[in-house]
């Protein structure tokens, strides 16, 4: 039996300009995670697919076209690249769970590939690097999800908050983009207030597009100021000043509703947590629903929290983000 797990994630700031090339700041959530369990099948069976949380039960050769079945042929194909011979399908059984919410921008569908990578892998004697089995998550997200910038696959595989800016379009991304870990001078505590309402990232991502094609100037520059509050958060985390990240968090929040990605539900939980204390508030993710962030000082967290219970959030979580000095 082979086990292998992978993070949650939460993008700190620049998301949707990070499709049109500009920085963004994502973190892993630790204790979020989706795991996947590999155990040998009875000879002959094939590759038996079980997702109990989605109760969903499957083989390969009865959905080849299921997003995971192709995942699992691009790793079978990858490692037998490799091997330079082939391996054989063998007789698997592969059981996902996964405790990270579905489509409220927490990467659950990049979770469940990437341990789906690993374990598969391990499973079979190979261990892949980060950027291999980011690249092969990509690659996957990219057939079925449209043009994703590659932030969740990365900060997924690689574990720890990343700056990333999308790179051009190759069958390579992992080496393309440009992806840099992130100096975190003070540790903080995030938030994450849960609106309850399920968003599938392509729906608001494809409306910020036509917005963007319709009224390119406009967009072209809500983006710049986007990126350029980013780039100040990058400097705020790696001199501790948590304040000014809060206030550049806020910043963010005002550009992404211009941008008309957040949602009364959005809007109502950032309001409660910025009249409770919090330091900054904003959604994450793609918006319209899924989550947002409040940033707090570890003594207001229990007074942000009431105010998120209080203005509706379904559910909420925290998460605490240690410091990180890299050398
Ligand atoms: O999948 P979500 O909800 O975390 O959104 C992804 C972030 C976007 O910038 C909106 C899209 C992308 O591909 O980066």
């Amino acid at each position: 039996m082979t086990e292998a797990s992978a993070p949650g994630k939460i993008i700190l700031c620049g998301e949707h300009a990070v499709v049109y090339r500009r920085p963004a700041i994502a973190l892993p959530l630790a204790d979020l995670r989706a795991r996947v369990v590999v155990e040998p099948g009875d000879a002959g069976s094939g590759i038996t697919i079980d997702a109990p949380d989605l109760e969903r039960r499957w083989t390969l050769a009865s959905a080849p076209d299921h997003p995971l079945s192709a995942l699992i042929v691009s790793v079978l194909d990858h490692l037998s690249r490799d091997a330079q011979s082939d391996v054989p399908a063998p007789a698997l059984q592969i059981r996902i769970t996964s405790t990270i919410p579905i489509a409220e921008g927490m990467g659950s569908g990049a979770a469940v590939a990437t341990a789906l990578v690993r374990a598969l892998a391990a499973h079979l004697g190979h261990e892949l690097p980060a950027e291999v089995v980011s690249t092969l998550v990509y690659t996957s997200e990219r057939r079925f999800h449209g043009t994703p910038s590659g932030i969740d696959n990365t900060v997924i595989a690689f574990e720890r908050p990343i700056w990333f800016v999308r790179r051009p379009a190759t069958d390579n991304p992992a080496i393309e983009n440009l992806i840099e870990p992130v100096t975190i001078a003070a540790p903080f505590r995030l938030l994450i207030g849960d609106t309850g309402v399920r968003s599938l990232t392509h729906l608001p991502v494809g409306e910020v597009r036509q917005r963007w094609q319709a009224e390119t100037a406009h967009y072209e520059s809500l983006f710049d100021a986007i990126a350029a509050s980013v780039i100040r958060a990058r400097a705020a985390l790696a001199q501790g000043d948590i304040r000014a990240l809060g206030a550049l968090l806020n910043e963010n929040q005002a550009l992404l509703e211009q941008m008309g990605v957040s949602s009364d539900d959005l809007d109502r939980l950032v309001a409660a947590a910025r009249a409770a204390a919090a330091l900054g508030a904003k959604l994450s993710g793609a918006g319209w629903g899924g989550v947002m962030i409040a940033l707090v000082m570890p003594a207001d967290g229990e007074r942000v929290a009431a105010a998120l219970a209080e203005a509706g959030a379904a559910r909420m979580l925290e998460t605490a983000v240690e410091r990180q000095v890299n050398v």
